[in-house]
């Protein structure tokens, strides 16, 4: 089989974008290596992955899974069934982070809530050299695969990773100068019947009947966990915002605000615990 005709084949069945993907994946050549050899053979091992990783896509699974491995800030990070696939959405989790940096301790301690793949830790962990991080997840499967994206980028001892439920993770007298957190926010009905989401972990995404179960009690139990003047980051989800931001108001949380992705629309709400500290940078 040659580039083109490979190249032809999967795009009948999953879109020409996507099955050059797969190929140079499968062949382990780049996209320009692909194109300017079009009638040149591909080996046949490169065939025979190039055909299997078609038919899961072609079967619904996540393309990210497919090729296992998918960037987020622009660093490659490997992912698979065992956690959710990062979002472009959550990179405002990071920017908002490091916004807030500069007005940190220096050398302050972070919280990634619910972990997954180690996206958020293992970028700020590269972004913030003298930041200690915790990762949390309930998910021992996620954790170990947060754990080898942090050895790949060589952050794995700048991380501690801690499995459990929420804060019932952390040792006790830990306190956060921030903690930051996408948890699953789906609600459960929605999630039933969004087929493009079957493949990845149902507790990624289930946030129970309403989507707020995790963030109610993150709006709840975070403030004990924080330095006065300590921040909450949040993602939500779509129209979630406005919520989110009455569940901080109520619970006594200050500089209670959000942030907008580049359609504008709010997806990360930001809180402050109460005490001292200047006020918003910028
Ligand atoms: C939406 S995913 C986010 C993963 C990753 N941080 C990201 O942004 O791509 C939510 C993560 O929270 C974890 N999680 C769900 N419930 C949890 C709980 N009660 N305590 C700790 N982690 C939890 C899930 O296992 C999942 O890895």
């Amino acid at each position: 089989m040659t580039v083109g005709e490979a190249l032809a084949a999967g795009t009948r069945r999953v879109g020409r974008r996507e099955a050059a993907l797969l190929l140079q994946h499968a062949a382990r050549r780049s996209a320009l290596e692909l194109v300017t050899r079009l009638d040149a053979a591909v080996p046949p091992r490169s065939v025979g992955r190039f055909l299997r990783g078609l038919d899961r896509r072609a079967a619904g699974e996540p393309l990210q899974y497919v090729l296992g491995e998918w960037e987020f800030w622009s660093l490659p990070l490997r992912v698979d069934r065992r956690a959710l696939v990062p979002r472009p959405e959550t990179e405002l989790l990071v920017e908002e982070a490091l916004r807030l940096a500069p007005g940190l301790p220096k050398r302050p301690v972070l919280v990634d809530m619910g972990t997954g793949s180690g996206c958020l830790a293992v970028v700020l962990a590269r972004e913030l050299p003298a930041a200690r991080i915790l990762a949390v997840d309930l998910s021992a499967p996620a954790l170990d695969l947060a754990r080898a994206n942090a050895r790949r980028h060589g952050t794995g001892r700048r991380i501690t990773f801690l499995r459990g439920d929420l804060f019932a993770a952390l040792p006790a007298g830990v306190a956060a100068d921030l903690i930051l957190s996408n948890p699953p926010y789906v609600p459960s009905g929605e999630l039933a019947a969004a087929r493009e989401l079957a493949a990845e972990p149902a507790l990624a995404l289930d946030g129970g009947p309403d989507g707020l179960a995790l963030l109610r009690r993150l709006a709840r139990e975070a403030v004990d966990r924080l330095v006065p003047g300590g921040y909450l980051l949040l993602e939500v989800g779509d129209g979630q915002a406005e919520r989110v931001c009455r569940l901080l108001a109520q619970g006594g949380w200050e500089e209670v605000g959000t942030v907008g992705d580049l359609a504008g629309t709010p997806r990360v709400v930001r809180g402050r615990r109460p005490g001292s500290g200047a006020g918003w940078p910028g």
